[in-house]
Formats: C-alpha cells, structure tokens, sequence
C-alpha cells in the first residue's frame, strides 16, 4: 500500500493527491484521502484506482484543511470495496488512519472494542487502530499512537489525524515502510520519497518501532515507549523527473530503454583500471569471504530469476556450492545455515516481507546476508550484513525490467569478486568476462534499436491462448522470466521449462500453431548445449509448434527451424541473459497493449508487497 501524510501551509488535500498518485503503483484496489480543517475532520474513499476517489471529490469536495492524510491501497484484509478502503474513523469521526500492513491480533481487539460498545464496519484489521486511538487520545496524539502501538502485533505502518489536533499528523512504524519529508515550514510523510520529492529532498527514515509527531515548525521521533531516538536525516538525489515517465506511453517503455544506462551504472566505479574488482564497499572483510563455504541465494519474483542466473555464475567461478530458493519457502523449510553460510537477498524494493523474513532467519542462524538492492535506506540493506546497490533508479512499472538488469549485473559482480577473493583457477576467464561486462550496455542498447519486428510478433500473437518459454542452462531462468512477464502483463497462460526436460512432460502440450519461445545458447563455447537445443526445435516443429528463436548473431543453425528469429549480440555464455531478456519484456509490453491492459499496474499486482 502507498501512504501519505501532510502538514503545512499548502493544501492538505492538494498535496495528499499528488503524492498518491506518485505511490499508485504500491496498490490500486481503492483510495482515500481525510483532512482536518476548522476543527472537524472529513473524509473520502472510494474502490478502485485514485481517478474514482478523484472524481467522488468533484462530487462531494473537502476544504484544503493544513494536515491531511492518503492511502492507496493493495487489499489484505477484506476485499477492495468503498467501505474496507482507508482512511478508517472511529464512531465520533474525529481520529482517521491509514494502514499499510498486518494486525495480527486484531481479531481480539475487535471483540474487545465491541464489548466496550464499539460499532466496527469494515472488513479490516485497520479500523481496530482507529477506535483504539480515540480511546487512548487525551490530547496528544503522538502518546496516544504509541500507547496503541505497544498493543498491536503484526507488521504495520501507521499514520493518524484528529481533529482537535489541526496542525499535527502522527505516524508509527514496524517493518513496513515510512518516510519523513522536512520542508520549510511544512513536512512529509510517505511509504516512499517519490510522494514528496517534488517539495523537498531532505528526509528523514524511521526506524524499526518509531513514532513520529509532524507539525510545521518540525518533527519529533521517539520509540514506542517516548525515549526520544536518533534519527538520521539524508538527502534525496533522486529527482522528480525520474519518477515520471518522460514522454513514455508508460512507465515500463521508459524503464526498458533506460536499461543500457542502468547496467552501465550499476557498473559504475566497481571494475578497476587493470580489470580487478574494485567492491570494498561490501565491507566484507576478504578473510569472512574465504571462509564462506556455501552461497544460499533467496528472492521473489523477477528478483528470485535473477538468482537461478546467479547460481550459474557463482558456481562456476568459485567452485561454491549455491542454492537458491524462493524467499517465501526459504525460512520454514529449516534450511542448514551457519556462520561460513553467505546469504544473498535480492530486491528491487528493499521491502518485500517475504524477502525481509528469509534474510532474518537467515541471520539468526549466523550465516553473513549481503542484500543486492535497488532502494537506498529500504529496510532490507538496512538489516543486512553488507549491500550492493543496483543503480538503475526509480522503477515504477509493477513488471520490472532494469532493475532485474542491474541484478543481474550485480549478481555477475559478487561472483566474480568472489572469484577474485577466494582465488580461482579461472583468472584469466575472469578478466575477459570483465571486460565483456564493461561494455555489455551498448550491447543492450543495440538489442533495442532492432525491437520493431518484436513488436509485430507481439501484435500478430494477440488472440493466443498459451505461450512456452523454454531454454536450458542460463536460458531457462531467461524462458521463466519471459513466461513470468507475459503471465504479469498480457494475462496470458504461459510457461518456462527447461528445454531438456521438455520430453518428459510439457511436449504433450504442443498443439498446431502454439507458439513456442526458445532462447538459444551460443553456439561457441559450451556447442554442446547449442546442438541440442537445435534438436529441441526441431522436435516441437515437427509437431506443429511456431517457433520463435532468440539466438545470437551469426549463428546460422537455427535459421532453417525459426519461423520468427530474434538476434542478439554474441556474448559470453553466462552473460547472455543480459542481451536475451530484453526481446522478452518488449514482447510482454507489446502483447499488453495489443490485449487492452494496463501496462503499468497489471490487474491483481503490486510493485511492492510487504506482506507475507
Ligand atoms: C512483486 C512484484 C514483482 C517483483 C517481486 C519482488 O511481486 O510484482 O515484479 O519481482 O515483488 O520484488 P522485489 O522488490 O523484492 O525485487
């Protein structure tokens, strides 16, 4: 879910709005705003995206009172219907909140507070804080949010206006996130600084069971018991125009063609002069990394993806053992970890509970977690050992793309530094494939230009049923990713397997005329693989499959089996996925638009879900 909180000398209203439109993206079942203005507050929500609540406040408009409060919302608890959308009052309608999160206890506190004579209406966990707040509040919210909070289990984000309090807005958090933006005379409260950067850049994070009290003149953090804490103000380098789409149709066009920047950035200052790994910024100590004796990789997602290409890499520069598994299945499978156990947590966001879980068990049984990261200041860096940011910037489209490129980039750094490190009888592979690296953005960048006949494929596929995916080796995680895309986007059933294992199951599923994509080793190197997966085409042609090759420049076996061939430049084996995803995401994107979706918030899905 995306909040906002405001108090200041603009309209409340006005700057709420403007900052859910900029966290749409964290979840768009419903939407509410609430504002306190001449010593009343007033409220209004409505299901579905923010244009509902925007066209509700036409018709039933609110004064532009100087504190207010926004939601947008990813439903948990109770469906997305006009009544479970935030803001919640309590039965006076003095107190509102917004939640983003999990109550856990809120079933004994609902019938807690209906015992007591309470009328609770909605379906969600969040309604409970609004009663309990009026209860405790005797005229200092702030006590009152912390007295509240001290009762309440879960993962919450809380921010709270009263309407004898005008000038203050409170917010309280635990594990899911909450920013503080700090004007003049004015100040912010956001799960994420796109909300606010166009105000102001100074901000403010708030830590693990913190309550902040907003009021023009400043803020005051404590703990949930009132100690006053640290806090630790920084400066956003992100600017406004980033987070907007520049002359896109969508967010997702955008963030493809930024990929050859991305990766280049991400690169940035990280390979020396002479070819070596210049990493010291991992701040693991090069003796810990010696001692590691096996790599646990655990992510979601696109993120997850980008970790079965990692394992490639890792185990074959360092000879380390990798696994890698879904964050989600991670910590309640009792995995064996100790202290040489280095766990890699990757997420664009920093936030993704399922993500933040894993990383924490992962730590309590002694293993060192390095988190690769797209968000500074996000909660899981925060909580790792050791971090490697990606620096592909703000990614707002819900399917990502750069970031899962700069993961990738950065998953390529880790291991080689590894390598590096620990010492490797593939010095000089290493070398040559960090060259290879430093110039695999123009290689990106070439992949685009020749996107056009991508696109007609993808117009021509529109009324398909099903599509497959499949690769082998670095490939099929690339075949999953693509599947992963067009299921996101296009709505459309669509499956990665892994090419070998096509004849022991998926092949019955080819049918005449199914589209089938392959993506195609280089037929240096490691030709075995290429032979084949020549073979592997071959076989679903014959059983009248139409196949789409993604195969690198030059490589003239797959021509005769291709009905649709994507070239891509030659690189490196383990690095070809680089080059391979991006005719992927293209082909997502177009399908998309070519069915009617939405390309940016595909139905059902949120950018980032901090729950588990
Ligand atoms: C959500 C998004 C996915 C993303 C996954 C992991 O499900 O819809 O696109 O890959 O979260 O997100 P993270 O921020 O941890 O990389």
């Amino acid at each position: 879910c995306g909040i906002v909180g405001y108090v200041g000398s603009q309209s409340a209203l006005d700057v709420v709005l403007a900052g859910l439109k900029r966290l749409e993206y964290r979840g768009y079942d419903s939407a509410g705003v609430a504002v306190v203005a001449d010593g009343s507050l007033a409220s209004r929500k409505k299901a579905g995206k923010l244009v509902n609540l925007e066209k509700e406040l036409v018709d039933r408009p609110l004064p532009a009172g100087p504190a207010g409060i926004g939601h947008t919302r990813w439903a948990t608890h109770g469906g997305p219907t006009d009544t479970n959308a935030h803001p919640h009052l309590d039965n006076a309608g003095r107190v509102a909140v917004v939640h983003n999160g999990i109550i856990e206890n809120f079933a004994p506190l609902r019938a807690e507070l209906a015992e007591r004579g309470h009328d609770l209406t909605s379906e969600t966990d969040t309604e409970v804080v609004a009663h309990l707040l009026a209860e405790e509040y005797a005229g200092d919210l702030a006590a009152a949010m912390r007295r509240v909070c001290r009762r309440l289990e879960g993962a919450f984000t809380l921010v709270a206006v009263h309407a004898d309090a005008p000038d203050v807005v409170v917010g309280a958090r635990r594990n899911s996130p909450l920013v503080v933006g700090v004007g003049e005379g004015e100040a912010f409260l956001a799960s994420d600084v796109a909300a606010f950067i166009a105000h102001t850049r100074s901000a403010i994070e708030l830590g693990q069971d913190q309550v902040v009290e907003l009021r023009r003149d400043g803020v005051v953090v404590t703990d949930f018991d009132g100690r006053a804490a640290d806090v630790r103000h920084y400066h956003v380098d992100w600017d406004a125009s980033a987070a907007e789409k520049g002359g896109y149709d969508y967010f997702m066009l955008k963030e493809i063609a930024e990929q050859p920047k991305a990766v280049a950035d991400t690169l940035l200052g990280r390979i020396g002069a002479e070819g070596q790994l210049t990493l010291d910024e991992l701040r693991i100590p090069p003796q810990v990394l010696r001692m590691v004796d096996k790599v646990v990789i655990v992510a979601c997602g696109t993120a997850f993806h980008a970790g079965l290409i990692a394992k490639y890499a890792i185990e074959h520069w360092t000879r380390l053992p990798c696994e890698v598994e879904l964050a989600s299945e991670f910590r309640y499978r009792d995995p064996i970890l100790d202290a040489r156990s280095l766990v890699i947590a990757i997420s664009q966001s920093g936030e993704t509970m399922d993500t933040l879980m894993a990383l924490r068990h992962a730590r309590e049984q002694g293993a060192t977690v390095l988190a690769i990261c797209n968000t500074n200041g996000s909660t899981i860096p925060r909580e790792s050992d050791a971090v490697l940011y990606t620096h592909a910037g703000p990614e707002v489209a819900v399917a990502s793309t750069k970031a899962f490129l700069t993961q990738l980039v950065a998953c390529y750094l880790v291991a080689l530094y590894l390598g590096q490190v620990r010492g490797t009888k593939w010095a000089d592979e290493i070398l040559a494939v960090v060259g290879d690296l430093a110039r695999i953005g123009e290689e990106v960048e070439r992949v685009l230009e020749t996107m056009e006949p991508v696109r007609e494929l993808a117009r021509s596929l529109a009324g398909a049923d099903t599509v497959l995916f499949l690769g082998r080796h670095v490939g099929y995680p690339v075949a999953l990713e693509g599947a992963l895309k067009l299921k996101e986007l296009a709505y459309m059933h669509a499956e990665g397997f892994a090419a070998g294992e096509l004849k022991h199951g998926p092949i019955a599923l080819i049918e005449e005329g199914m589209p089938v994509v392959v993506v195609v080793p280089s037929p240096r190197g490691r030709s075995v693989l290429h032979d084949k997966i020549v073979s592997n085409i071959q076989e679903i042609r014959a059983r009248g499959a139409r196949t789409i090759v993604i195969a690198e420049e030059g490589d003239e076996a797959v021509v005769p089996y291709a009905d649709h061939l994507v070239r891509v430049p030659a690189t490196p084996t383990l690095l070809q996925p680089l080059v391979a995803t991006v005719p992927l995401q293209v082909f997502a994107c177009e399908l998309a638009t070519a069915r009617g979706n939405e390309v940016d918030q595909p139905r059902n899905l949120a950018k980032s879900v901090t729950v588990e």
